[in-house]
């Protein structure tokens, strides 16, 4: 996970939105950061110190002469330690100061003091944040290699709508995650499809699975954290997309067989994590069937396999690293090998559907990871992040 065992440097300014760095903290320390708070003295006014002590398990700094903290100049110390700097919420005022240079109190100065990278996450109020002023410091932010977290529209504390509400926290923390990830993707191109299909047969009706899209989106998130290029080809589900990846969505095993097809020679990887229905219903009526009081029998016809498909027609011009999954309830080594053979992939994860812990709609997941050598290594059931992590470990390996 991307900031397990980070220092984080959380800077808290005096806005409205300091109420939110309690959960901020929480969110970091929850993800294996240790977090650092510094406050400025307005900051003090709308939460207090000791909320955000108890929440981050560290004295916070606010006090560039306190004597006994900074008897081992502490300021200088909080600042080497830092792997990340996050300011949220960033006033203002603070950007301002940031933008001029200036150092007047604990936080400014090890913001001056530390060499960590910068994410500015600014709120205010709308007209402040349009303000040229603002507009301006933040550019100069940019100038300096900073990192900027825009803030969202909505109501703000004053009763305006409009730009400035502090930008939501599991953003902030994807994003500080991003910054704290070598970019070994970079340059790649990557398709990762997800979640079901759905075959109507009228209107209003459709044979579809439970598959919620969790271990797709996870594999989609990791490689844009990595710096890839990533197109997410997503069957129906109810998740955002990833930030950083190009979402493609699609209903039917066909929609998803053409617009893979049609992107699929561009990509450097695919990874099929689509739970793609293998048939659909023959017809279509085109309205709500009506029931009719004896027992109803719809023909179905087989879909393409797609992945199937990818193998037989692999571009000749450059590596293509094909990847599948194999959802089993059943002889799970046998099967998921002889997917991997029929399919021309480079490996195969497989996963066994009755095992709890694992499978649709499930965090966690427990897998199997089986190449064409023959190797086949099992995973401890682990956060889906956490195999979409394990997954792309194995194929940045093949690339080397
Ligand atoms: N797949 C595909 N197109 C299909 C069916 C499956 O691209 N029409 C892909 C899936 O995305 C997965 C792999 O093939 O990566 C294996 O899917 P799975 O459902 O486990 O197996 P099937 O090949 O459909 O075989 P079966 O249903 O008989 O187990």
């Amino acid at each position: 996970m991307a900031l397990k065992g980070k220092s984080i440097l959380l800077g808290v300014s005096g806005g409205i939105a300091a109420y939110k760095s309690a959960e901020l903290v929480r969110l970091f320390t929850k993800a294996g950061a240790t977090v650092q708070v510094v406050m400025t003295a307005n900051a003090r006014q709308f939460i207090t110190p000791l909320t955000l002590q108890v929440l981050s398990g560290q004295p916070v700094c606010t006090n560039l002469f306190d004597l006994e903290f900074e008897s081992q100049i502490g300021h200088i110390q909080v600042a080497r330690a830092a792997h990340l700097a996050v300011l949220a919420p960033a006033t203002a005022n603070l950007i301002a100061k940031l933008a001029a240079g200036i150092a007047d109190d604990y936080l400014t100065t090890v913001l001056l003091a530390t060499t960590a990278p910068v994410l500015v996450c600014p709120a205010m109020n709308t007209k402040m944040y349009e303000n040229l002023a603002t507009q301006k410091n933040l550019e100069t932010l940019r100038t300096y290699g900073h990192h900027i977290v825009e803030p969202s529209e909505g109501t703000l504390a004053c009763k305006e709508e409009g730009t400035g509400r502090l930008a939501e926290l599991p953003e902030i923390l994807e994003v500080a995650g991003r910054i704290l990830t070598p970019a070994t993707l970079k340059g790649k191109q990557v398709l990762v499809s997800s979640g079901p299909t759905w075959e109507r047969f009228d209107p209003v009706r459709f044979i579809s699975n439970p598959s919620s899209g969790k271990m797709g989106y996870a594999i989609a998130q990791v490689a844009a954290r990595r710096s890839a290029k990533v197109h997410l080809v997503s069957g129906p589900v109810s998740i955002p997309a990833p930030r950083g990846t190009t979402l493609h969505r699609v209903t039917s095993a066909m929609e998803m067989h053409d617009l893979i097809t049609r992107l699929a020679p561009q990509m450097d990887v695919i990874v099929m994590a689509a739970a793609v229905s293998d048939y659909r219903p023959a017809q279509m009526l085109p309205q709500k069937a009506k029931k009719v009081g004896s027992d109803l029998t719809i023909t179905l016809q087989n879909n393409p396999d797609i992945l199937a498909q990818l193998g037989r027609s692999k571009p000749q011009a450059k590596q293509q690293i094909l990847v599948g999954f194999a959802a089993e309830t059943e002889n799970l080594i046998e099967n998921a090998t002889s997917k991997l053979k029929a399919k021309n992939l480079d490996f195969i994860v497989a996963n066994n559907l009755t095992q709890s812990g694992s499978g649709f709609g499930c965090d966690t997941n427990q897998v199997r990871i089986i190449d064409r050598s023959g190797d086949s290594t099992e995973l401890p059931c682990l956060l889906k992040e956490e195999v979409a992590e394990r997954i792309w470990d194995r194929i940045e390996r093949l690339f080397q």
